[in-house]
């Protein structure tokens, strides 16, 4: 009888203890299992804001001065913007306008272009589609309005715009700037043209002694 009684309080504590204070809002602060006083700096750690006031330090600001000759990592040593080539970075030309072809940093070649197709397929064919015309993946789940690579417009769009679409989005297309480099971008870009050539190709692009095998049966 008596282990009953010790058992039903134990129940009872329990019941209480987990489900008994659920939802209670409470004003004073929990007891301390390690109080500040006991462990001091061990649990609440001073966490200033910017441009703030701090007693740690002896000029009372909870900021630092950045030490003499400090660059801002985007500059270079002499002070110059170390991402000064506008073709490479924007897509721009020296006017300001859009600029054709491809910086003169990059090697457009078949391990570019191999490049460019892996990253196009990553991150490109799930809307456009593995040949550009827009019907990727996404279609099917809904998103009807990719565009496709083989119109005039986008084939005789500067290479400068496709970056800066790839960097910035443009309407329900994300931003690839945080996830292709420059150069990546660039390879994307070489990779697209291929495939409008290749959409649009006629027999006079295929070599002479592979014709043949065009039209075998
Ligand atoms: C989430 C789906 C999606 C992905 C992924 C995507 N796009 Fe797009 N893309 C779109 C849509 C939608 C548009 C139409 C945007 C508009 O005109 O509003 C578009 C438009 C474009 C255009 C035409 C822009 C113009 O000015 O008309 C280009 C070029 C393009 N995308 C290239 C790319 C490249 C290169 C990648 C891979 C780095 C990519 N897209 C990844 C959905 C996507």
């Amino acid at each position: 009888m008596r282990n009953l009684y010790i058992a039903t309080l134990c129940a009872a504590v329990l019941a209480i203890s987990i489900l008994g204070l659920r939802g209670r809002i409470f004003t004073r602060p929990p007891a301390d299992v390690f109080p500040e006083w006991v462990f001091p700096g061990m649990k609440h750690d001073p966490n200033h804001a910017q441009q703030a006031e701090s007693g740690f330090f002896s000029d009372g600001r909870s900021d630092r001065v950045a030490p003499p000759n400090t660059v801002a990592a985007s500059y270079g040593p002499a002070g110059q913007p170390l991402r000064s080539d506008n073709f490479l970075y924007l897509g721009r030309a020296p006017d300001g306008s859009w600029a054709r072809g491809f910086p003169g940093s990059v090697r457009v070649d078949m391990r570019f272009l191999e490049r460019g197709c892996d990253r196009f397929t990553i991150y490109c064919e799930p809307c456009h589609g593995a040949v550009g015309d827009g019907n990727g993946v996404t279609k099917r789940y809904g998103m009807g309005v990719t565009p496709t690579y083989h119109d005039d417009r986008l084939r005789k769009m500067a290479e400068g715009e496709i970056f800066n679409t790839i960097t910035n989005g443009k309407g329900e297309m994300n931003p690839y700037g945080d996830k292709l480099a420059p150069s990546d971008r660039w390879a994307v870009i070489a990779y697209v043209r291929a495939l409008q050539r290749a959409q649009a190709a006629t027999l006079a692009d295929v070599p002479a002694d592979h014709r043949a095998q065009l039209e075998a049966p």
